[in-house]
């Protein structure tokens, strides 16, 4: 699906999940914000012939960390059996539209090293994923042995009835909910400037930078994981241990 010349080390990450409104755009233009801030600068790929993910990018002003764009929509879902990604790249970010079809979803999650699954805590947003995960697992046979699902729980208010469906339907398909975002219009701030919630003012946004950072540090673990890599000495303090080295001195 992609070409780049470090593909070994590219970080496929895929947002999805068929019902509308769930916060799959929100979640890939947060995620690509943070990999930017990281650098080096990310892949947004937008495959949502809406392109709120492009539009987003045409929000971002220069003077922002890059972020590089690719509006795939204008191939259709299957039209891009590759795609050329900056060879700077180390981190893609797939935006899939909502009711995609099961074939077009075993294209777009094979070669996924990651892949995020934002589910708003509705009754009928639970009973819709739980459709399209157990469709996602047995038509699409996706294996779990070589990558990661988890959820990201959107607009939550906590201790509501659907809530805790959410979490014991999670709890039964072993599927981890890595991180819960809660309703804000600090989100909607952020999409309307082209920015991630970790480049707003920390004083506005505290409660929602460790909701952020609990689905990268997810992305991360599992990156460190995939690499070999074994954190630089003298760096072992940092949070996220950002200085990665192949692992050569086992
Ligand atoms: N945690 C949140 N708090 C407040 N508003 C949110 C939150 N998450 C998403 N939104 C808002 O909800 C709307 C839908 O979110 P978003 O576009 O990310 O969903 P989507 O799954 O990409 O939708 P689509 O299926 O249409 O592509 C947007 O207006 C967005 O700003
Ligand atoms: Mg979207």
């Amino acid at each position: 699906m992609f070409r780049t010349p470090s593909l070994e080390h590219l970080h496929k990450v895929i947002v999805l999940n068929t019902k509308g409104g769930c916060g799959k755009t929100t979640l890939a233009t947060n995620v690509a914000s943070y990999y930017a801030l990281r650098g080096p600068p990310p892949t947004l790929i937008d495959y949502d012939p809406h392109g709120f993910s492009m539009r987003w990018l045409d929000k971002r002003t220069t003077n922002r960390p890059a972020i590089h764009g690719i509006a795939a929509y204008e191939q259709g879902l299957q039209g891009s059996a590759e795609l050329q990604v900056q060879s700077d790249t180390s981190a893609v970010i797939v935006d899939l539209p909502a009711n995609i079809a099961v074939n077009d979803l075993y294209h777009h999650v094979h070669d996924a090293d990651s892949i995020l699954i934002p589910v708003l805590p509705s009754e009928i947003d639970i009973f819709s994923a739980s459709r399209f995960i157990a469709e996602l697992l047995l038509d699409v046979g996706l294996d779990r042995r070589n990558r990661r699902i988890a959820i990201v729980a959107n607009r939550v208010r906590q201790n509501t009835r659907s809530w805790q469906m959410l979490t014991r339907f999670l709890t039964s398909l072993r599927i981890p909910m890595v991180s819960v975002l809660r309703d804000s219009q600090n989100y909607v701030q952020a999409a309307a400037q082209g920015i991630g919630i970790l480049e707003m003012p920390g004083y506005r946004v505290r409660k929602d930078i460790e909701s952020i950072n609990a689905v990268v540090e997810w992305l991360d673990q599992w990156q460190m994981r995939r690499l070999d890599t074994v954190v630089e000495p003298g760096f072992e303090h940092l949070p996220g241990a950002e200085v990665l080295t192949p692992a050569l001195r086992k």
